[in-house]
C-alpha cells in the first residue's frame, strides 16, 4: 500500500469516528434545548456545513426542478437562495396576516395548494420555520397535528426548520415536530427536521447544521450529497469538547435565555415608547415591528423608502418585510441580540430621528 493511500484510509477512519461522536453529542444537545421532551437518534442525523446546505440537500432529495414547496410568509429571505438557486425548485408563498399575528392556517395552505396545482406545478412539501423567522411566533401542538394530517392527505413532505428552538424567551412551550411524531401514529417518512448551531450556540461561522429525518431513502441520499458540504474535523473535535461539557452547556443555555429575555423586553418596550408595536413572539434573535404608520405610502415602495431612511439617515440596519415576502407593507425585522443594553437608547433615538418628519410617530394611534 502506498503511503498516500494508507494516510487517506487512516484519515477517513478518524473522520468517521469523530463524526459519530459528534452526532451523539448533537443529539444530546438538541434533546436538551428542546426541553428533554424528545430524544434524537444519531443514526437518523446527517451533518452539513450549516443549515443552508441542510435545506438545499433536502430539496435535492425531495424535489425535481420545477417542483414546489409551500412556505408561510413572511419567511426568512435566505430560503429563496437555499431552496431555489441551485435546485430549480420553486417556493409558493402562503400568506399569513397581522390580524392573526401571522399565524398559519390550514385553509391558507389548502388554497395555495389548490391554486398551484391548477397551474400544473407539482408540490412536494411544506417548508416551515418553527420558531418562525422573522416573526418569532410558534406553531402550536394542534397546528403541528393539523399539518401532519394535511401532508398525509396531500401525499407531500414537511421540512421543519427548528434552528431557533433553543432561543426561546417567551413562556409559551416550544413543540418540535419530532416530539409530536414520537407520541402519535403519524407517517414519519414525510418529516424532515433542520437544525444548526449558528443561532442557539452563537456559532454561525463554524458552519454546523443537521438534517434529522425518519426517511431512510432521504438519509441515504443526503449522506452522499453532504460530501459537498462536510464539517471539518477540527471543528468537529472542538464541538465534541464543547457539547460534552454538561456544566458549560447548562450554564450557557441559562445565561443565553436570560439575556434574550432581557434584551427582548427592553427593546420591544423601547419601540413601544416610539409607538411602534411588535408582533407577539416567543423566540428568536429579533422582533417583527409594525412601522406601517411611518411609511409615506402604504406599498412596497413606501416600505423601501423607510428602510432606506433607517439605513442611511438612522444608520440602522433592519430587514424590510418585502424581503421576507410579507404581504402587508411596513413591517421590519429588527435584530436586538448584537446590541448591548446601553446601545438600546442610542438605537431608539436614531430611529426617532430618522422618521422625525413622520407625524404619526409619538402620537398615540
Ligand atoms: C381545495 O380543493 C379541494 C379538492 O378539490 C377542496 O375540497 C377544497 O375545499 C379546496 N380548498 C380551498 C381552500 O379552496
Amino acid at each position: 500500500m502506498q503511503i498516500g493511500m494508507l494516510f487517506e484510509t487512516v484519515w477517513c477512519c478518524f473522520y468517521l469516528f469523530i463524526c459519530l461522536v459528534l452526532l451523539k453529542a448533537m443529539a444530546g444537545f438538541m434533546s436538551h434545548i428542546m426541553g428533554g421532551a424528545v430524544t434524537f437518534e444519531p443514526s437518523q442525523m446527517v451533518l452539513t456545513a450549516g443549515a443552508t446546505p441542510a435545506i438545499e440537500t433536502l430539496c435535492f432529495c425531495l424535489a425535481d426542478q420545477g417542483n414546489a414547496f409551500l412556505v408561510p410568509t413572511p419567511y426568512y429571505p435566505g430560503f429563496d437562495r437555499d431552496v431555489k438557486f441551485r435546485t430549480g425548485v420553486e417556493l409558493i408563498p402562503v400568506h399569513c396576516r397581522s390580524t392573526d399575528n401571522f399565524a398559519l392556517s390550514i385553509t391558507a395552505l389548502d388554497q395555495a395548494f389548490n391554486q398551484t396545482r391548477k397551474h400544473g406545478t407539482k408540490i412536494r412539501g411544506i417548508l416551515l420555520s418553527n420558531p418562525a423567522n422573522p416573526v418569532g411566533n410558534l406553531l402550536s401542538r394542534e397546528m403541528l397535528y393539523a399539518i401532519l394530517d394535511f401532508v398525509r392527505e396531500k401525499n407531500i413532505h414537511v421540512i421543519s426548520d427548528e434552528i431557533f428552538a433553543g432561543s426561546m424567551y417567551g413562556n409559551e412551550e416550544f413543540v418540535s415536530m419530532a416530539e409530536v411524531l414520537d407520541s402519535e401514529g403519524f407517517d414519519k417518512n414525510r418529516v424532515h427536521i433542520v437544525y444548526g448551531l449558528s443561532k442557539d450556540l452563537s456559532l454561525p461561522g463554524f458552519r454546523v447544521g443537521v438534517i434529522y429525518s425518519f426517511n431512510e431513502n432521504v438519509l441515504a441520499a443526503a449522506r452522499k450529497l453532504t460530501r459537498f458540504s462536510s464539517v471539518s474535523a477540527p471543528t468537529q473535535r472542538l464541538l465534541v469538547s464543547m457539547l460534552s461539557d454538561a456544566r458549560f452547556i447548562e450554564e450557557y443555555i441559562k445565561t443565553n435565555k436570560r439575556r434574550l429575555q432581557n434584551m427582548h423586553a427592553l427593546f420591544v418596550a423601547g419601540l413601544k415608547g416610539l409607538n411602534i408595536r411588535c408582533a407577539d413572539s416567543s423566540a428568536g434573535l429579533y422582533c417583527w415591528a409594525d412601522m406601517s404608520k411611518l411609511v409615506s405610502s402604504y406599498s412596497e415602495k413606501g416600505e423601501l423608502e423607510l428602510w432606506d431612511k433607517l439605513l442611511n439617515v438612522g444608520k440602522i440596519n433592519v430587514t424590510p418585510g418585502s424581503a421576507c415576502h410579507c404581504i402587508e407593507p411596513g413591517w421590519f425585522r429588527c435584530c436586538f441580540t448584537t446590541l448591548a443594553e446601553e446601545d438600546i437608547p442610542v438605537v431608539l433615538e436614531r430611529i426617532r430621528k430618522a422618521v422625525e418628519n413622520t407625524t404619526d410617530l409619538l402620537n398615540s394611534s
